[in-house]
């Protein structure tokens, strides 16, 4: 007997959803947890904008928890039905403030940071962290390195020195375990500075690993440390 063309169109169907669901269950790599320096973010040119909770403390901040693949290149804005919905971390939301503080301008308390987060990057990793699990993996993660404090046991402080790159990402190496990404930008004079780092993250969220890939540095060999 001939396929018929409505049993062709059904097969068609069948093999698109197989698709979908594949996709969906092996959508990235790894993840790339990012931590951004306050003091490089708002010494460049453009200035920053504290929250409207105040000024954030002298440490390393958030950035983001970003699902990568190992090619270097990484999927966005997975899903366009989802919303951030910012009830479902008010148990966070402490943490969230001074762990994950907003310098956008102008002022705000970081719900728009935190949701720009979730619909860019967080919504590729919804097939193993909901919106409360990716939120509390990134703060659990923050807590589980404490790379301001690794870098001041080597004896790098954020006292606007300079530093070598080699001698920061050996310190994050030594303690972790795991080479780390620097990122550099430049402040309003030029020069280069520490702006963040990048460790990696296996892709159910769960433990540090060796990253595959590295973010493009664009780091001089010696970087200044800025104060904030
Ligand atoms: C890292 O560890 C090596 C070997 O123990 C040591 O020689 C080096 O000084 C350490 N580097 C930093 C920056 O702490």
């Amino acid at each position: 007997m001939k396929p018929t063309l409505s049993t062709l169109v059904q097969i068609q169907i069948l093999v698109l959803h197989l698709l979908v669901v594949l996709s969906a269950s092996q959508d990235f790599d790894f993840f790339y947890f990012v931590q951004q320096w306050p003091g490089s973010f708002c010494d460049r040119r453009q200035s920053c904008c504290y929250p409207t909770t105040g000024k954030p403390a002298s440490d390393f901040g958030i950035h983001g928890l970003w699902p990568n693949y190992d090619d270097g290149s990484y999927p966005s804005n997975c899903d366009s039905g989802s919303s951030f919905d910012a009830s479902a971390i008010s148990d966070l939301i402490d943490r969230m403030q001074s762990d994950w503080p907003t310098l956008a301008c102008p002022s705000s308390d970081g719900t728009k940071f935190w949701s720009h987060e979730w619909l860019k990057h967080g919504t590729c990793s919804e097939s193993v962290l909901d919106e409360h699990s990716y939120f509390e993996t990134a703060l659990n993660l923050k807590k589980e390195v404490d790379l301001l404090q690794i870098l001041q046991k080597a004896g790098i402080q954020p006292d606007d020195g300079l530093y070598s790159l080699d001698s920061i990402s050996e310190a994050i190496s030594n303690a972790t375990g795991y080479a780390p990404g620097i990122e550099c930008n430049v402040d309003a004079s030029g020069n280069s500075q520490l702006y963040q780092i990048y460790l990696c993250v296996d892709n159910s969220g769960s433990k540090f690993i060796e990253c595959s890939v590295f973010p493009n540095s664009q780091c001089d060999s010696k970087i200044e440390f800025p104060s904030f």
